[in-house]
């Protein structure tokens, strides 16, 4: 696996890697094996594999993690290396981010709500990043987790307006054995609070049964948000039934459907969500 730094030896090794289709998993690393199940399918899908690690500071909110978020760079090369992963892209914030950079993509519609509203500029500094990305690496294919459904959705709108010549592909969420979904952000749980975290994905799945069950949209939802303050969970951001394409809320079952939440237990806001 070669890794790179600078744009300059990127497009070099870029250049080097031969005739063949490439897939490109772009992560913050603090590598698990949600991410590791991307770079699986990456290596099914493509001839080669790159992968990026970069914490993008444009898409952190003043008050949150930037600053904590964990790093563990020769961990995860070592992951990606052990993976079959071909290039490693670890660019620093200047070779980002230069001076005198003052461009912002920002995807209007299905960033305005959920994730967008509680987190303002958040898909602003994913989608400036997805697409400098895209640009810089010129895969054939990307991978993106359905974890981060929001912003599956909105990379998806970014790549069809912008003509950028990749195919994006969604890749389910990979969780622990009690359910709850993978995350770097799991590490910051305490003993007791991870294991009350589970509640958020059972949350979800009651939900989901009562919906095709028929239980009224709002009950259903009532009865999930009830049982994630039961399990623990201090505040509720959102827990809600929406059209999986638009994200617009759905008050009765119709359609492709995805259950998505986000909440706060203890100090650590965790986001889920499942298809419907
Ligand atoms: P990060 O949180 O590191 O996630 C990188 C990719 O891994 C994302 O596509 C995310 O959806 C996926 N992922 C995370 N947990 C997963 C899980 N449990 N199962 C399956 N996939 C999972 O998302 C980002 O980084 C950034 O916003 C990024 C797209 C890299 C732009 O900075």
């Amino acid at each position: 696996m070669q890794i790179v730094r600078t744009s300059e030896e990127l497009t070099r090794t870029r250049a080097n890697l031969g005739p063949g289709t490439l897939a490109l998993v772009p992560t913050m690393g603090a590598l698990h094996a949600g991410h590791m199940a991307l770079v699986e399918e990456a290596k099914r899908r493509a001839d080669k594999v790159a992968a990026t690690i970069f914490v993008n500071p444009t898409q952190f909110g003043a008050n949150e993690d930037f600053g904590r978020y964990p790093r563990r760079e020769a961990d995860d090369a070592r992951m990606l290396e052990d993976a079959g992963c071909d290039l490693l892209w670890m660019p620093s914030i200047p070779d980002v981010y230069p001076d005198g950079f003052a461009t912002t993509v920002h995807v209007s519609g299905v960033t305005e709500r959920w994730e967008g509203e509680a987190r303002p500029g958040h898909f602003d500094g994913v989608a400036t990043v997805v697409a400098k990305l895209l640009v810089s690496v010129r895969p054939d294919f990307a991978l993106f987790g359905e974890k981060d459904f929001q912003q599956l959705v909105a990379i998806r709108r970014m790549v069809a307006d912008l003509n950028i010549a990749a195919q994006i592909l969604g890749v389910p969420t990979v969780r622990e054995a009690d359910g709850l979904a993978l995350s770097s952000r799991n590490a910051y749980l305490s003993p007791d609070d991870r294991e009350r975290a589970a509640a958020l994905p059972r949350a979800l799945e009651y939900a989901r049964g009562t919906i095709l069950d028929g239980t009224s949209v709002q009950l259903a939802l009532d009865t999930g948000r009830k049982a994630l303050v039961e399990g623990g969970f201090s505040r509720i951001d959102y827990f809600a039934l929406v059209d999986a394409t638009t994200l617009e809320p759905l008050e009765t079952g119709s359609g492709t459907m995805r259950l998505i939440a986000a909440a706060v237990i203890g100090t650590t806001r965790l986001i889920d969500n499942i298809p419907v």
